[in-house]
């Protein structure tokens, strides 16, 4: 396995790649990987004939009050897990080499004003900057995205139409602890009682996905969801919301393909969680 730090040595390599005639998977990730990342990297295996993992914490990302001084780290153990995977090359570039006097951004419009784009103005565009970046120095046939980060994936998904990428991308399942917290980097955050109430979020969505069906009125999915987090003392809920399944805008009632998603503070820790839900055709 191969590792690179500059744009150059990564394009030389996929150059070659090409020329063989091999097939290219990239997984984007800001590293600290974990079994949810892993499972996006296997499936990147068997589709691919060479897969490249990117390893960037990405700064135009994080808000001004974020946790990008913070956000854990730990090189050496991301290379092995991709090595025991069988990844062939990790894009691990530092900010300066991305950025340099940066001038351009992708931003997108609509998909980013609710949900996790509203409590985080300038994080969607942040996301769409640097995988359009990382899409064209890769230029992969196929991309691999967690539906644990739901509002990203819709706009890649969205951002891959409009710019006409030629890159196949691939939603992949939230992967849970074994209790059902969604695994994240950012779990490591907690501490042993924040541990426990983090679960509110898993115990909200089962419930979501027990009650929710064809027809019925959002706000009643939400109450019983929003119940059970209120119902934590170390929770504060930041927002759950119905929205349909491509446009990411509210919908007053369960009448098309939605995305039921919700962000919570567990102490200052902010975790995501969701599910989909699809009408009967
Ligand atoms: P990061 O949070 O490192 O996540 C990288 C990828 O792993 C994302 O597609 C995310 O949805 C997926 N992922 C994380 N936890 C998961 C879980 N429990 N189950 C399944 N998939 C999971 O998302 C980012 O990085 C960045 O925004 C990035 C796309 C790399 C751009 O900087």
């Amino acid at each position: 396995m191969q590792v690179t730090k500059t744009i150059k040595a990564t394009r030389d390599q996929i150059r070659e790649w090409k020329k063989a005639g091999y097939s290219i998977g990239l997984v984007p990730t800001m590293g600290f990987l974990h079994e949810g990342h892993a499972s996006l990297i296997k499936k990147c295996r068997e589709e691919n004939d060479k897969v490249v993992v990117s390893v960037f914490v990405n700064p135009t990302q994080f808000g001004p009050n974020e946790d990008l001084e913070d956000y854990p780290r730990d090189f050496e153990r991301d290379c092995a897990l991709c090595e025991s995977i069988g990844a062939d090359l990790i894009f691990h570039p530092e900010p300066e080499e991305m950025y340099q006097d940066a001038c351009a951004y992708v931003s997108i419009n609509t998909l980013s004003d609710t949900l996790c784009g509203k409590t985080r103005p300038i994080h969607f565009k942040g996301v769409c900057t640097v995988v359009s970046k990382l899409f064209n120095i890769v230029t992969p046939d196929n991309a691999y995205f967690g539906q644990k980060d739901a509002q990203q994936l819709a706009i890649i998904r969205k951002m891959v139409k409009d710019l006409n990428f030629d890159i196949r991308i691939v939603g992949c399942p939230i992967i849970r602890e074994e209790d059902g917290l969604a695994k994240s980097s950012r779990n490591t955050y907690l501490n042993s009682e924040e541990r426990k109430a983090a679960l509110c979020l898993s115990r909200a969505v089962r419930k979501g996905q027990e009650i929710i069906s064809d027809g019925c009125i959002s706000e009643s999915v939400l109450k019983e969801m929003r119940e059970i987090v209120e119902s934590e003392p170390l929770a504060r809920i930041d927002y759950i919301s119905v929205v349909d399944a491509l446009t990411m805008q509210p919908v007053d009632q369960v009448d098309r393909d939605v995305l039921v998603a919700m962000a919570v503070y567990i102490g200052k820790t902010r975790l995501i969680d969701n599910f989909s839900y699809e009408v009967q055709k």
